[in-house]
């Protein structure tokens, strides 16, 4: 946050607090603020700080941001630090940790800082990966480290960047002219590899902040825009107070959207190696150029500021709040009859008055011809989203008539697997900013396929870096573990498949049912949700469990692997997701009385594959609990003896949409049983933006 209103320092701690409340999310294992003590002598020196004017004050606490929230008014109490004294400009920096350098703790949280006085601060989201290279260096130029972190060089380099170009104007050699912030920090760009999006501040420049960024996110929301800048462009490449009347205005960075639209929805998403910098109410941008020498009289040139465009955001603040819901996970299985309704809308068309049924997918239509042609079809992904592409593989094999690869990216990466200028690859990502999905993508690109993106975030990385793709729509997903970002990537993909197969008259028929059940799929969802009580007693029954099988195939094999994954991840125990026709390979060894194992034998063409597998499972007195298509329970279990969850049937390529709730259910009731962190669980983070 930057802002010039007038305003108190509590104001300014609490929108900083709320961001990270916000952002928390994606990391929560320490968290970090700085403010300014400006003009308080008194607690500038408390804080062993160099200036009282400007000085800014750093606390950092490891654990959860409400336990920083906690030490920073206790020390207020405790000091004379007066937080109702207003500000007519002030700059703050925040940060949440997930950590990757250093475990965890107060000196390894962020803002990192140049050493005493604090002359320099970052914030800082990625990773740098030559910091052994840099930290030499400045030990060597006689700077201390107190921390584990890569991050830690950062402040330190720009702050002998800073000092040696301020030594050099001073001999004459930089012209005599001011170093600017924005000229440190590219300094420090030129130095530093990796991945990283930074927020830099020093009292050596008092109110101003500098953002830049390579790899990771970034993004910029302007509060209270002018008329002159209603267009949506920055006039002249910057946004001046002064042209606008001297409209007070508030800057906010952030790594996404959720942290910054309750203040404003207007935004700039911040390009790769774009230096921002704001300085007395006006915004200039730098594209910082890694080649650009320094001049022959020892000074930085001055790059040309580049004009960009604000974006409205569609998102709304209620979207991510957690409404009556006790956890964020609750709230996102159960919208999913309307995340998957805003899917869908305006891209099924039904068939009446004459038109021809069918989806309309318009950041795809242009290309579905090449990708048609395409020798190979690619789905790449992690996590969850890997899952999904799995779910859709079948059809889209079916209704194309094409090979479907499926690639983890990070497997892809390290074998840098073949790919061929005539493949499509699809980059599944709910946040559309995980790195290993980003850098598959690049790779790509650079091998010549057509890159297809399949993202729930608008202006996202891979949403920007594809040549085309579809959104999915599915509203902000706070909670860690996906769920409704799941089931609208499936239903998204499904209709990918729709389109690609529309040329082909011979699966028309199947193309229909596929999207009359489309049309259906809300209400389906609905009905499969009621089913909430009956996971949690299951939930009760499995909840002092070690272990859990889940057996699917087909269709389903994705949600064998899906569902296994839930429990994992929130629930903490451990769970496999396996292949049923695998099962004497290996599996059937666990088998006993007491392993709980859970089969999923919907109607489609390998539910008598299933029934097989029962009869063996129960043959070998496994301790079964079947998920069957209603009315399928006695046609299953002819035998009894098993827990059998009866969930509505659809056409068999939506079952994934339909059988995956229940095990979104059960992980949830799982994990409030036992005691866990439902949205934020142990050690995880919800957008790994780092290899
Ligand atoms: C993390 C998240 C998962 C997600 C995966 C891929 O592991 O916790 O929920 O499925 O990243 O993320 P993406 O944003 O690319 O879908």
């Amino acid at each position: 946050i930057n802002c010039n209103v007038s305003r108190e320092r509590r104001h300014i701690l609490e929108v900083l607090f709320n961001g990270l409340r916000r952002l928390e999310y994606r990391g929560y294992d320490s968290a970090g603020i700085s403010i300014d003590a400006d003009g308080d002598v008194a607690s500038a020196e408390l804080h062993g700080l160099a200036a009282p004017g400007f000085s800014p004050l750093v606390f950092r606490e490891e654990g959860k941001i409400e336990k920083l929230v906690t030490s920073v008014y206790k020390e207020v109490n405790e000091t004379d630090l007066n937080l109702n004294q207003a500000f007519t400009n002030h700059a703050g920096i925040a940060h949440t940790r997930w950590a990757t350098h250093g475990p965890p703790s107060p000196r390894n949280g962020h803002p990192q800082s140049s050493g005493n006085g604090n002359e320099f601060l970052v914030v800082h989201n990625g990773i740098i990966t030559n910091y052994m290279v840099l930290k030499e260096t400045l030990l060597r130029h006689g700077f201390g480290f107190e921390s584990d972190t890569d991050t830690e060089v950062i402040p330190k380099l720009a702050k002998f960047v800073h000092d040696s170009l301020t030594e050099e104007t001073k001999s004459g050699n930089g012209g005599g002219k001011d170093i600017q912030f924005s000229q440190v920090v590219m300094e420090v760009m030129r130095q530093i590899e990796g991945a990283y999006a930074l927020i830099f501040k020093s009292p050596h420049y008092p109110n101003e902040l500098v953002a830049c960024k390579c790899g990771s996110p970034l993004l910029l929301g302007v509060k209270e825009i002018g008329e002159s800048e209603n267009r949506g462009v920055f006039a002249e490449s910057e946004l001046r107070l002064a042209e606008d009347g001297g409209k007070p205005k508030e800057f906010y960075f952030a790594s996404d959207a959720s942290a910054v639209v309750e203040h404003t929805k207007r935004v700039m998403v911040i390009e790769d190696n774009e230096v921002v910098h704001i300085r007395n109410g006006t915004v200039q941008i730098y594209k910082f150029e890694a080649g650009k020498a320094r001049t022959a009289s020892g000074g930085l040139p001055r790059p040309a500021s580049v004009e960009r465009a604000l974006s409205i955001l569609a998102m709304e603040v209620e979207q991510i709040k957690k409404g009556n819901y006790d956890h964020y996970m609750q709230k996102e299985i159960h919208e999913q009859p309307d995340s998957l309704t805003t899917t869908m809308r305006g891209r099924l068309i039904q068939g009446e008055n004459g038109k021809v049924k069918g989806v309309l997918l318009g950041g795809l239509k242009d290309h579905l011809r090449t990708i048609r042609r395409s020798r190979r079809i690619l789905f790449i992904g992690c996590g969850t989203s890997y899952h999904a592409g799995l779910a859709t593989r079948a059809l889209v094999e079916e209704l194309s008539g094409g090979p479907v690869t499926m690639e983890l990216a990070s497997d892809l990466l390290d074998r840098q697997g073949p790919i061929y200028r005539e493949d499509t690859c699809f980059f599944v990502s709910q946040s559309g900013e995980t790195a290993d999905t980003l850098q598959a993508l690049e790779y790509a690109k650079a091998c010549g396929a057509l890159c297809v993106g399949v993202t729930n975030t608008v202006g996202s990385a891979i949403a920007r870096g594809t040549h085309c793709g579809v959104h999915i729509n599915a509203g902000c997903e706070i909670g860690v573990a996906s769920t409704k970002a799941y089931t609208s990537q499936i239903a998204a993909m499904t209709m990918m498949a729709l389109a690609l197969g529309e040329d082909t008259l011979s699966n028309r028929s199947r193309r229909e049912e596929i999207i009359d059940d489309l049309f259906n799929l809300p209400d389906k969802v609905k009905e499969v949700l009621k089913l909430d009580n009956d996971m949690k007693m299951l939930a009760q029954e499995l909840m002092m469990e070690q272990s859990l099988l889940v057996f699917g195939r087909g269709y389903n094999y994705a949600t064998a692997l899906e569902g296994a994954l839930k429990v994992k991840e929130v629930a903490l125990m451990h769970s496999e997701g396996i292949l049923a026709g695998e099962m004497k390979h290996g599996p059937l060894a666990l088998v006993d009385e007491t392993l709980p194992i859970i089969v999923i034998a919907t109607r489609d063409a390998t539910c008598s594959k299933q029934q097989s597998v029962i009869q063996q499972l129960q043959a070998r007195k496994g301790r079964l609990i079947v998920i069957c298509s209603k009315g399928d329970a006695n046609l299953m279990c002819p035998n009894g003896g098993c827990r059998v969850i009866e969930v509505p049937q659809l056409q068999d390529c939506l079952q994934p949409i339909i059988n995956i709730v229940p095990f979104q259910l059960l992980a949830y009731h799982l994990t409030v049983l036992r005691g866990f962190n439902v949205d934020q669980p142990r050690n995880l983070a919800k957008s790994v933006t780092t290899s």
